[in-house]
């Protein structure tokens, strides 16, 4: 009974939010909302649900902290390697046969997802001929992508997971360092449009042969992952390639039937329409 309760007083937060400040987290999973509204609440130091809706309600600060809260913007480069090194191996092959190519990064944070796809592109001759738009609903990380500056300790990480993505130089080359800072070379956003988007509220707003959508539907309820693949789906040309998260699938979802997964482990899935 108590945990209906709090699960109440939580549509009734969501709600609430959505009347008055146009985000519309009433969709994303219960579980994760949980953990980000303890823990807003605890930095609030409030001890009810009902006592944070009171500042969410009449403090924009406060909600200004919950959105970024709920925003969860954990990124890296090459994030699963295993990942790019099968795009490159299955789908770039079929990308090198097209004269132009739209890509679209749905969710993309800071961008490092945004910059490891530009290298890739760029090794395999290819980039010249992409037009990528990196999205996100948050403002300040969009703000972040563009800058192209990230923490210099963690390119270790970074060039680990860039060899094995099956990186063909030395990943130091894209960057240069200034003092605790890398910040990754201007051309690698030359063809890039970053922009506010929301995938909840905005509609498509074109046509593109690749869309990576990916650690992002995991935090969506089985009826807004529905809503937000058919906004991909009607953003994806015929034969396009759509690509989810690991632990992401179309397996339970109406749009398995018209999309054929090209791997066994790699969730990249080609529309077959
Ligand atoms: C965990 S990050 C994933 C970043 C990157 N795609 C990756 O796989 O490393 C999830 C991102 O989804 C964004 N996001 C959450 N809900 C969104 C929505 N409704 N519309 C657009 N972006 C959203 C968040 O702001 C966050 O930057």
């Amino acid at each position: 009974m108590k945990e209906e309760i709090k699960n109440i007083e939580i549509q009734l937060l969501l709600e609430g939010i959505y009347r008055i400040y146009g985000y519309d987290f009433r969709n994303y999973s219960l579980a994760s909302l949980k953990r980000r509204i303890k823990q807003r609440m605890a930095a609030e130091k409030v001890d009810t649900i009902s006592g944070l809706q009171e500042r969410i309600f009449h403090q924009p600060e406060s909600m200004q902290a919950l959105f970024y809260d709920l925003s969860i913007n954990v990124t890296e480069f090459f994030r699963n390697p295993n990942f790019y090194k099968t795009f490159r191996k299955k789908v770039l092959p079929v990308l090198k046969t097209y004269p132009f190519i739209r890509i679209w990064h749905a969710g993309c944070s800071t961008g490092e997802e945004v910059y490891s796809m530009a290298i890739l592109l760029e090794e395999e001759k290819l980039y010249d001929r992409c037009k990528i738009y990196a999205t996100d609903m948050n403002e300040m990380v969009i703000k972040q992508a563009k800058q192209g500056i990230f923490k210099l300790d963690a390119m270790k990480k970074y060039t680990r997971n860039y060899l094995i993505a099956g990186g063909k130089d030395e990943f130091s080359k894209y960057y240069t360092a200034h003092y605790h800072n890398a910040k990754f070379n201007s051309s690698l956003k030359k063809n890039v449009v970053f922009a506010q988007h929301n995938l909840v509220s905005d509609s498509s707003f074109n046509e593109f042969n690749v869309i990576l959508c990916m650690n992002v539907m995991i935090y969506f309820n089985k009826s807004l992952q529905e809503n937000v693949i058919d906004l991909l789906d009607n953003s994806l040309c015929n034969f396009g390639i759509l690509c989810i998260g690991e632990k992401e699938s179309l397996n339970f979802t109406s749009f398995k039937y018209i999309y054929k997964q090209l791997d066994d482990h790699q969730k990249i899935y080609q529309k077959m329409t």
